[in-house]
C-alpha cells in the first residue's frame, strides 16, 4: 500500500485538518530532518507531513538538510512524496496563484549534497532522470484535477536557483531562454534523491510572483505572501481529493 508524504513549503508549514496527530523526530545517518515529522490523517488517509523550512520557517533553501529529509520520510515508510512548493512565474501564460505540476526540471544549484551514492560504494550508481517526477502520482494528480474542475498547467519545466536571494532579470532572461516556465529553489536536489530512494515524487508548485524582469517590477514581498494564500486555497482542495482517492 502507498504511503503519502507531503513536504511544505513556503506558505504551507503546517497541514490544517490533519487529525489524530503525533510528531516523531527521526534520526538518519545524515543528520537532522528540517522537522519533526508529523504523522495523522488527513481527507481519512493517514499521512505524514514535513515542514521543508522547519516548522517556524527558518532553515533557507540552500541550508536545508535534503538527504536527511527524504531519508527520514523513507525511514517513517513513505511511499511517495508530493512536494509543496512556491514559485515565480516565467512563462507568460503562468500568472501569480496559478497551480503548476510541473513535468521536467533543470537544476541550476550549486554545493549542495545531491547523492546517497557518494562513499563507501560498492559500485559507481546512476539513477535513470530522464522523467524527473513519477509518472504515476502525476498521472492521479492530472485525473483529480480533471475532476474537480481545477485550472492547474500539467507541462512545464521548473529551473531551480540557488538562493536565497531572488534572480536577475538577466538570470531569468537566460532560464527562459533554455525553457524554463517557473523558477524555484528547492525543487533540486529534493527530486533527485527522491528518486534515489525509489520514493515516486511530483511537485505541486504555487506561482506567488512574476520572475525577475517579467513585467518589470520589482518583486514585493507582501504581494507574495497574498498569492501564496490564496493558490494555497486550490493546493488544499487537490491535496484533499488526493489524500481521499482510491490507490
Ligand atoms: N525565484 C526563485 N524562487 C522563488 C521565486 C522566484 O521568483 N518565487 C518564489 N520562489
Amino acid at each position: 500500500m502507498s504511503k503519502l508524504a507531503i513536504v511544505g513549503g513556503t506558505g504551507l508549514s503546517k497541514l490544517v485538518n490533519l487529525e489524530k496527530v503525533y510528531k516523531r523526530v527521526i534520526k538518519t545517518p545524515y543528520g537532522e530532518p528540517s522537522s519533526p515529522l508529523t504523522f495523522g490523517t488527513f481527507g481519512g488517509k493517514e499521512v505524514i507531513f514535513m515542514a521543508r523550512h522547519g516548522f517556524g520557517h527558518t532553515i533557507p533553501p540552500h541550508k536545508i538538510n535534503y538527504q536527511a529529509n527524504m531519508w527520514a520520510l523513507k525511514e517513517a515508510g513513505a511511499t511517495e512524496v508530493l512536494a509543496i512548493a512556491a514559485v515565480g512565474g516565467i512563462n507568460k501564460t503562468i500568472s501569480p496563484s496559478s497551480i503548476v505540476i510541473p513535468d521536467q526540471l533543470i537544476d541550476y544549484t550549486w554545493g549542495r549534497c545531491g547523492t546517497y551514492f557518494e562513499d563507501d560504494l560498492e559500485q559507481v550508481t546512476h539513477i535513470d532522470f530522464t522523467f524527473p517526477y513519477s509518472k504515476d502520482l502525476r498521472e492521479r494528480l492530472r485525473q483529480l484535477v480533471g475532476r474537480l474542475g481545477l485550472s492547474v498547467s500539467m507541462t512545464a519545466t521548473y529551473a531551480c536557483t540557488q538562493g536565497p536571494r531572488l534572480e536577475t532579470a538577466a538570470e531569468i532572461k537566460r532560464l527562459r531562454g533554455d525553457g524554463c516556465d517557473i523558477v524555484g529553489m528547492t525543487g533540486m536536489p529534493e527530486a533527485a534523491l527522491a528518486r534515489e530512494l525509489n520514493l515516486a515524487y511530483a511537485c505541486c508548485a504555487v506561482v506567488v510572483n512574476w520572475a525577475a524582469g517579467i513585467d518589470d517590477q520589482e518583486i514585493c514581498m507582501d504581494d507574495m505572501q497574498v498569492y501564496a494564500e490564496k493558490g494555497m486555497q486550490t493546493v488544499y482542495r487537490l491535496l484533499n481529493a488526493l489524500a481521499k482517492a482510491p490507490e
